[in-house]
């Protein structure tokens, strides 16, 4: 299971969900568990990478030999991946939260009327950035969560962010997906695709690590 080398890569992987503050009590979340991108993590340290993890408040214990950042937001998360730059390699499997409060109320918001509307403004797209990056690494991959019409959408991803590579979690199949184990994932690029799974995340990562070495340019 251990593949082939990446001795000598530095890797950048993101993983977990991103929570968002709305007051000092709450906040926005979601329900990434931070497994696919702990796996993916670990087996690449095994393969002889220097792994930095940038990861999102998750229940995880860190990989052993990573380099794991701790963040909060999806604007922490971003200080950190660009921060972490140059790399040989960027994995965006984080679920990063696509809006956040306009303003963090400073004190608990208390109960009042019988509706409350929050004004939420766009968070940076941080897949797009490193893709953009004048210290672009050489392999770009995404993740792409879709209920429907999978590959229209992961293929538009893959197009709009200049990404190499998009693994899109196929949804719907048994026991896959956020909070489970086990995963299943198609991935996409330019000119091909290829299923993987359903498997445990921590065989799915090896074989991701398998395709983006194949992609490698010599
Ligand atoms: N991503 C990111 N920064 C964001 C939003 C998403 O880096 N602010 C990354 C994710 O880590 C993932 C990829 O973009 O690798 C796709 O995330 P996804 O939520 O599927 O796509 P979005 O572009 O956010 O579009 P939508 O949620 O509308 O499908
Ligand atoms: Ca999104």
């Amino acid at each position: 299971m251990s593949g082939a080398s990446l001795a000598g890569r530095r890797l950048v992987v993101s993983a977990g969900p991103t929570f968002e503050d709305i007051d000092p009590v709450r906040f926005i979340g979601n329900r990434s568990s931070g497994k696919m991108g702990f796996a993916i993590a670990e087996a690449a340290a095994r393969r002889g990478a220097r792994v930095v993890l940038v990861a999102g408040p998750v229940a995880l214990a860190t990989p052993a030999g990573v380099e794991r950042i701790d963040v909060r937001s999806a604007r922490q998360m971003r200080e950190a991946v660009i921060g972490a730059l140059p790399a040989d390699a960027y994995i965006g499997a984080a679920a990063v939260a696509d809006y956040a409060p306009a303003q963090v109320a400073p004190g608990k918001i208390k109960k009042k009327d019988e509706q409350l509307t929050l004004e939420l403004v766009r968070t940076p797209d941080i897949l797009a950035e490193v893709a953009a990056h004048p210290q672009r690494p050489t392999l770009v991959v995404g993740f792409a969560a879709e209920t429907h019409d999978v590959e229209f959408y992961a293929r538009g991803k893959l197009e709009k962010k200049r990404v190499d590579l998009i693994a899109a979690n196929r949804v719907g199949v048994a026991g896959s997906g956020f909070e489970s184990d086990d995963n299943a994932l198609t991935v996409y690029w330019r000119d091909g695709a290829r299923a993987l799974g359903p498997a445990p995340k921590t065989q799915l990562a090896d074989e991701l690590l398998d395709l983006i070495l194949a992609r490698w340019p010599a």
